[in-house]
Parts: C-alpha cells; sequence; structure tokens
C-alpha cells in the first residue's frame, strides 16, 4: 500500500516536505487616503481598514517597511469628481500628492505603488470617460491614462496599477512613459480582472459613485480562456507585471498565466474575500490567523508571486512567527 500519510506525521516532517511557504516580502498592502480627512476613519464593511488623511501616510509607510512587506498600493478619494476625472491628472491631485508623501516617507525602502484609473475620480464612476451616448469611450480614456501616468511618475510612483480594463491601455502608458523619459517606471497590468461582485466593500472605501456596473470593459466570470489572452496582450504590450482579480475564485486562471508568463505574476484578494474572512472570523465562524493563511498560501501554491491583501501587515507577522 502506498502511505502519503507517513510525510505528514509530524510538524517537522511536514515542513520539510512543505511544497508553497509564502514570505512577508511577497505582500503588498492596500491603502486608502481620503482628501480632507482630519482623522483616520474605520470602513464599516472592510474592517480593520480605514481612509486616511493625507498626513498618515508616512506612519502607514513605516507600519509596513517594519513589517516586512515590500509595498503598499495607493488608492485616493478626491473631494471634487467631474465627468473627466480632472484630479486623477492634477499635480496636486489627493492621489499624486499621497504619492509623493509616500516615497518621501519610503526612501526606497518599499515600493510605492499607485492605482491608474479614473473610477475614484469620476463623477459617474466609471473607470473611463464617456462618449456622447454614455459608453465609456476606451480610446478617449487611453488619452487620460497617458496624462495620468505620467503625472503620477512625475510624483515618484515606481509601479503604476492599470486597473481600468481598456483594450490597449498598458502600450498605451507604456508609449507616454517611453515619451517622457520614464523608462524606470514599472507597470503592473491588471490583466485578468472580472466584472465581480466580490469588490463590495472597495467600492464602500471609495464612495463609489457607480450605478449600473462594469460588465462592458471588465471580464466574464465564465471566462478562464480569455483571461489567458488578456495577460498575453498585456505581456505584449510591455506590462512587467501581470495580475489576476479577484484572488481565490480564479485560481485555475492564475495558474494558467503563471504558466504562460515570463514576468511575475500578481494576486489580489480583494476586498469582499477579505470581508468574508473577517465577518465569519467576528462571529466565531472561523480561524482568522488561519484562513488568512491558508488563502495566501493557496494563491502562491497556484502561482502568484506577489499578494495584494488587507491583511498584509497581520500576514507578515504571522509568517515571521511561523518560521
Ligand atoms: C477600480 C478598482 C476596483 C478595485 C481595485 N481597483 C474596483 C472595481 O473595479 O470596481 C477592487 C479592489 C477590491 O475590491 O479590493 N479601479
Amino acid at each position: 500500500m502506498e502511505r502519503p500519510r507517513r510525510l505528514r506525521s509530524t510538524a517537522a516532517m511536514r515542513r520539510l516536505v512543505r511544497e508553497t511557504q509564502p514570505r512577508a516580502s511577497q505582500l503588498v498592502l492596500p491603502v486608502f487616503v481620503r482628501e480632507g480627512l482630519a482623522a483616520a476613519k474605520p470602513i464599516a464593511s472592510l474592517p480593520g481598514v480605514s481612509q486616511l488623511p493625507l498626513g498618515d501616510v508616512p506612519t502607514v509607510v513605516e507600519q509596513a517597511v517594519n513589517a516586512g512587506i515590500s509595498g503598499i498600493m495607493l488608492f485616493a478619494v478626491p473631494e471634487v469628481r467631474d465627468e473627466q476625472g480632472t484630479a486623477a491628472c492634477a499635480a496636486d491631485g489627493i492621489l499624486n500628492a499621497a504619492i509623493r508623501e509616500a516615497v518621501d516617507a519610503a526612501q526606497g525602502r518599499i515600493v510605492i505603488m499607485a492605482d491608474l484609473c479614473l473610477d475614484e475620480f469620476t463623477s459617474h464612476g466609471h473607470c473611463g470617460v464617456l462618449d456622447s451616448r454614455g459608453r465609456v469611450d476606451n480610446d478617449a480614456t487611453l488619452a487620460v491614462y497617458e496624462r495620468m501616468a505620467v503625472a503620477q511618475a512625475d510624483a515618484g510612483a515606481d509601479v503604476l496599477g492599470l486597473s481600468g480594463m481598456m483594450d490597449g491601455q498598458v502600450a498605451a502608458v507604456r508609449g507616454a512613459l517611453e515619451r517622457a523619459g520614464r523608462h524606470d517606471v514599472v507597470v503592473l497590468a491588471y490583466s485578468a480582472k472580472y466584472a465581480s461582485a466580490f469588490y463590495g466593500p472597495f467600492r464602500d472605501a471609495v464612495e463609489s459613485a457607480l450605478e449600473g456596473d462594469r460588465r462592458t470593459y471588465q471580464m466574464d466570470p465564465g471566462n478562464a480562456r480569455e483571461g489567458v489572452r488578456e495577460a498575453t496582450l498585456d505581456l505584449a504590450q510591455g506590462a512587467d507585471i501581470v495580475m489576476i482579480k479577484p484572488a481565490l475564485p480564479y485560481l485555475d486562471v492564475m495558474a494558467a498565466v503563471a504558466a504562460v508568463s515570463q514576468v511575475p505574476v500578481a494576486a489580489y484578494h480583494v476586498s469582499g474575500e477579505y470581508a468574508q474572512i473577517e465577518a465569519a472570523a467576528a462571529n466565531g465562524w472561523i480561524d482568522r490567523k488561519a484562513a488568512h493563511l491558508e488563502a495566501l498560501t493557496s494563491m502562491v501554491r497556484a502561482g502568484a508571486d506577489i499578494v495584494l491583501t488587507y491583511a498584509a501587515l497581520d500576514l507578515a507577522r504571522w509568517l515571521g512567527e511561523e518560521s
């Protein structure tokens, strides 16, 4: 008889044969900065996460450095929104101001990433600008992304996170960066981003103005082959990192993309995935630490090299306790 249990007999034996062991250095913490806040404001649907005033950015950078994680991903909520998402490209817009603060505080000790998308900045809440019939205008949006990319690079961002799911966005941004002499800026492409119910708490976090849905640009949850197509297109356009999002419901896509990608693969354990664990743990229904560690291990096992998670600081601590 084959006896696989032999290799599970003791903790030491299990540690010896473990195939996947996540590292704190793979983790990135998403951070929300809200213009005009006097103090951190907890996000009800995202327990343990707050909208932060600009002045708190150095503190969160220090927490990230001390935890041993490798980066933060900045999202920002402006005070004023308009049809074109003007504040996204303004040098003194809240996101660009937050990038500057973070880069200044980090001094190269962690990687500063910025969300490159219009949904936080538009009055209609879509990830792009609209045409005269109210549809998201792909190519007009690319022109705005180009300006936004250069503004974020000017603010000092190390990595731009292209989350808008417009066709051609990686090539457009890469071209704009090249023209600006910024071949040093890393493009992280949200390649396979699905139109997901698991973004609910995030939309609270950024006070999303969206009515309707994003199904004309984000992917249909039934499509795995198309996820590989999107990643392949982004690689051809010059993406430095490709991402799958959400994470756990799309591990098949993650594994398929990891199998063909020659660049690092990232996973975004999104707000709703995090909130599920937090809510169940708060009810005493699951073990919070074990659930977060298992989720992280699963993403890495499926092929993720980098993981964006709201639990990044706790996870880093837990991983440190284990070894
Ligand atoms: C859009 C964006 C979203 C998330 C990250 N970037 C939401 C959306 O597409 O509606 C979701 C992240 C999360 O749920 O944690 N720029």
